[in-house]
């Protein structure tokens, strides 16, 4: 345990001085020469620069994937051997492992064990798991009504992808959206979040290895307002996949409806219910509640922010979190025995301490956290400790809006129908989470939440063969499985007339 030792390969990749973009398999930096910088947020110093994508640059991006999926091979090429690109995407990411982790760490502030353990190695595995599939990709023969007619239908690739990705799982954002779209055949323009761009500008450089057609993967830097923006509005582009907040996915769908109606898949913000049963394991629902909430510093969509918990064991399971909450250790990502590291920035310290605030005027009862650590070594860094708060109201903002921090409301109910009207009420509907040993009142609840995913007597796990999005303002669409296949597809319906000579 101990601080990591930097790997030659990311000290030279982070010298590397202004990183460039990744555009029609060539390495270019902005049309303007624009250049923005990547902070260490355990620090808040800037680890490198990169490319500050503008219109221009957009604009070269989606003209090289077009030419790519218009002209170049990769349409061209046979189911298998677009698997087997994939395939050696996934083995080249592997090679480059404790590279990537090393990177992510650094970029994004999360524990680098963590990085090791679940971003990369769960990045590996969407790759393969996408690599099964375009040899897998089938249509129907459909027996129509209408006479002497041979009908089938076709999946064929969208086309153009623009792909807009969040900084909280940077590389595992973007092999969520990578992967199914190779494996359909699509070509994409995949824009990172500026907080963090340097595990997709280091994925890029592995990609050039794997010597992927030009042009099908694009990879353009730059900030959301711009880059991002230019993308959801590109005329010439198929489709949009994005992840972030709530508000900027309006702003994407309002941009696809002004331009060419582009289809538009969304993954946005949560406020997710996580319901504790008297009659549980109570050890192990408050350890998975602790995890639900601080896992990735409460930075994740799906995070069980909300905790709702019989009023029989409502102290107990409170009093549980709390502990655990103080007894997490915080610091530096490349910290081996880190468990919580930095929030991403600034801004995002400051929206988790005006909550922490906005909790105690609205009434509500902090057990723990609340405050920065004191460690001077952590002082420059974006750190926040973990904040339960109890006697928290459903209808208390804190209850209600995404805080996206290492912040969990703990609420009392009474009974299974209450949990279940509480739960539900919120405009987010992405995941849920029950815990107790009844069978039936399990599968009541998993039924009645108006939510995307609900787990049962666990909370977090994630996996590729299941759809993965949300009710609500939780977003459109679902990613994973044979539904991130359809999402990149479109449906063809071929009637062939057999009567005549
Ligand atoms: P954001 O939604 O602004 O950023 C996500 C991505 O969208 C980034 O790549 C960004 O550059 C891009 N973007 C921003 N404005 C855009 C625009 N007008 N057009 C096109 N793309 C644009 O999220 P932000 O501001 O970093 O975080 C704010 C809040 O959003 C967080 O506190 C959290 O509540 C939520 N969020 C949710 C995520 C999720 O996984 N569902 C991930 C990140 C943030
Ligand atoms: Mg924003």
């Amino acid at each position: 345990m101990g601080e990591v030792t930097l790997s030659g390969r990311v000290q030279s990749f982070l010298a590397a001085g202004p990183q460039p973009m990744w555009i029609g398999g060539a390495w270019v930096p902005a049309a303007d020469g624009a250049v923005l910088p990547s902070l260490n947020p355990a620090t808040g110093e800037p680890l490198c620069q990169v490319a500050s994508a503008g219109t221009e640059d957009v604009d070269r991006a989606v003209r090289a994937a077009r030419l790519a999926f218009e002209d170049g091979p990769w349409p061209r090429l046979t189911a298998a051997q677009r698997s087997a690109y994939l395939y050696a995407i996934a083995d080249a990411i592997e090679a480059h492992a404790e590279e990537l982790a090393q990177v992510e760490s650094l970029d994004n502030g999360k524990p680098v064990t963590a990085a090791r353990q679940a971003d990369v190695r769960k990045s590996i595995a969407h790759f393969r798991y996408y690599a099964g599939w375009p040899t897998k990709i089938t249509g129907d023969t459909v027996p129509v009504s209408v006479p002497e007619t041979f009908a089938y239908t076709l999946f064929q690739p969208v086309g153009v992808c623009g792909q807009i990705i969040p900084w909280n799982y940077p590389l595992l954002m973007a092999a969520w959206k990578l992967a199914p779209a190779l494996a359909a055949g699509c070509t994409m323009v995949l824009k990172p979040a500026e907080q963090t761009p340097l595990s997709a500008l280091y994925l890029a450089r592995i990609l050039e290895g794997v010597d992927l057609p030009p042009g099908v993967i694009n990879v353009v830097t730059g900030y959301g307002e711009t880059a991002g923006a230019a993308l959801a509005s590109h005329p010439d582009v198929d489709k949009i996949a994005f992840t972030g907040s709530t508000e900027v996915g309006r702003l994407i769908l309002k941009a696809a409806g002004d331009s060419n109606l582009k289809r538009v898949s969304l993954e946005l913000g949560g406020k997710s219910p996580n319901i504790i049963f008297a009659d549980a394991d109570l050890e192990q629902a408050s350890l998975g509640a602790a995890d639900g909430i601080f896992y990735n510093m409460g930075q994740d969509c799906t995070a069980g922010s909300r905790v709702f918990v019989e009023r029989a064991v409502y102290d107990r399971v409170g009093a549980h979190l709390a502990d655990r909450a103080a007894a997490l250790r915080l610091g530096p990502g490349l910290d081996e025995a880190t468990e919580i590291g930095p929030l991403i920035s600034q801004e995002q310290l400051q929206r988790v301490e005006g909550y922490v605030a906005q909790g105690a005027r609205e009434g509500a009862r902090r057990l723990a956290g609340g405050d920065r650590p004191t460690d001077p070594g952590l002082r420059h860094g974006y750190f926040a400790r973990p904040t339960v708060f109890a006697d928290v109201r459903n209808d208390m903002r804190i209850a209600q809006e995404e805080i996206f921090g290492p912040v969990v409301t703990v609420i009392p109910f009474q009974d299974v129908d209450e949990a279940i009207r509480l739960g539900n009420q919120t405009r987010y509907g992405l995941a849920a989470g029950v815990w107790t040993r009844d069978l039936r009142k399990a599968h009541r609840v998993a039924a009645a939440m108006r939510a995307g995913t609900v787990w049962v007597n666990s909370y977090g796990s994630g996996a590729v063969e299941m759809p993965f999005g949300g009710f609500r303002e939780s977003g459109h669409g679902r990613e994973h499985g044979f539904e991130g296949i359809r999402l990149y597809s479109e449906v063809k319906s071929v009637l062939m007339n057999l009567a005549g000579e």
